[in-house]
């Protein structure tokens, strides 16, 4: 299958130097990318600016905000089966962004947002019979948010993730992750490597494309 995964943060630029975005470090989102490839799948990583190597056979497409990450998506995903949305895209942008850095005296104290394209519910028409797999980070209990955020943006499975716990979020190479299923499943593991993690998020795709998203797992 073509696996399309999105990964870290989205950086939405207020002039040159200065951005708004968040603690994403893509870690999670390369290790889907790197276990998809290893399964033998043709792995497509869409990332953010982070600063990790490309995992091996992967093809790597760099963007920077959520409106180049929309566009890569929807570039990419005719010819997909797979969407894994681990990106932690940021919700809003600074209204206006400015071609030269802005001097101290020339800024407001006060930034105005507008509000970024939500990349799942903008590409949800092309789903078709594509397998779409969100994450939900949360700080506190993530599953009943993931089991909300699952049936509003239609999707297959959603990853619960408690980013509030030291071992399990940001930065870390370990992840204790729950499974969201449409058909009212809850997978939850242990903590577990971020690349075991991983794997398990492509034996779950694997079989959702094989057995459909009712019979999961
Ligand atoms: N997502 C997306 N486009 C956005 C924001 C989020 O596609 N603009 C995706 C994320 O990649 C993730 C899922 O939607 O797979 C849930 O993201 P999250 O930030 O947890 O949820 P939000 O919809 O932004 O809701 P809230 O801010 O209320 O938690």
């Amino acid at each position: 299958m073509k696996i399309l995964v999105t990964a870290g943060p989205t950086r939405e630029h207020l002039d040159p130097v200065r951005f708004l975005s968040n603690r994403s470090t893509g870690k999670m989102g390369f290790a889907v990318a790197a276990a998809a490839a290893a399964a033998g799948h043709d792995a497509v990583l869409i990332a953010g600016p982070v600063s990790l190597p490309s995992p091996e056979g992967v093809r790597r497409v760099d963007v920077v905000s959520a409106r180049d990450m929309l566009a890569a998506v929807e570039d990419e995903l005719p010819e997909a089966d797979v969407l894994v949305m681990t990106a932690a895209v940021a919700d809003w942008r600074p209204k206006t962004t400015s071609a030269q850095k802005l001097k101290k005296g020339a800024m407001a104290p006060v930034i105005e947002l507008e509000p970024n394209p939500d990349i799942l519910r903008t590409v949800a028409s092309l789903k078709g019979g594509r397998v779409f797999v969100g994450f939900a980070a949360e700080t506190g209990d993530p599953v009943p948010e993931a089991a909300r955020k699952l049936a509003a943006k239609g999707l297959d499975m959603v990853v619960a993730n408690d980013v509030s716990s030291p071992d399990s979020g940001f930065a870390v190479d370990t992840n204790r992750v729950t499974f969201v299923f449409p058909n009212g499943h809850r997978t939850y593991l242990p903590l577990l490597s971020k690349a075991e993690v991983a794997a398990r998020i492509v034996a779950a795709v694997e079989d959702i494309a094989a057995h459909g998203r009712e019979n999961t797992p």
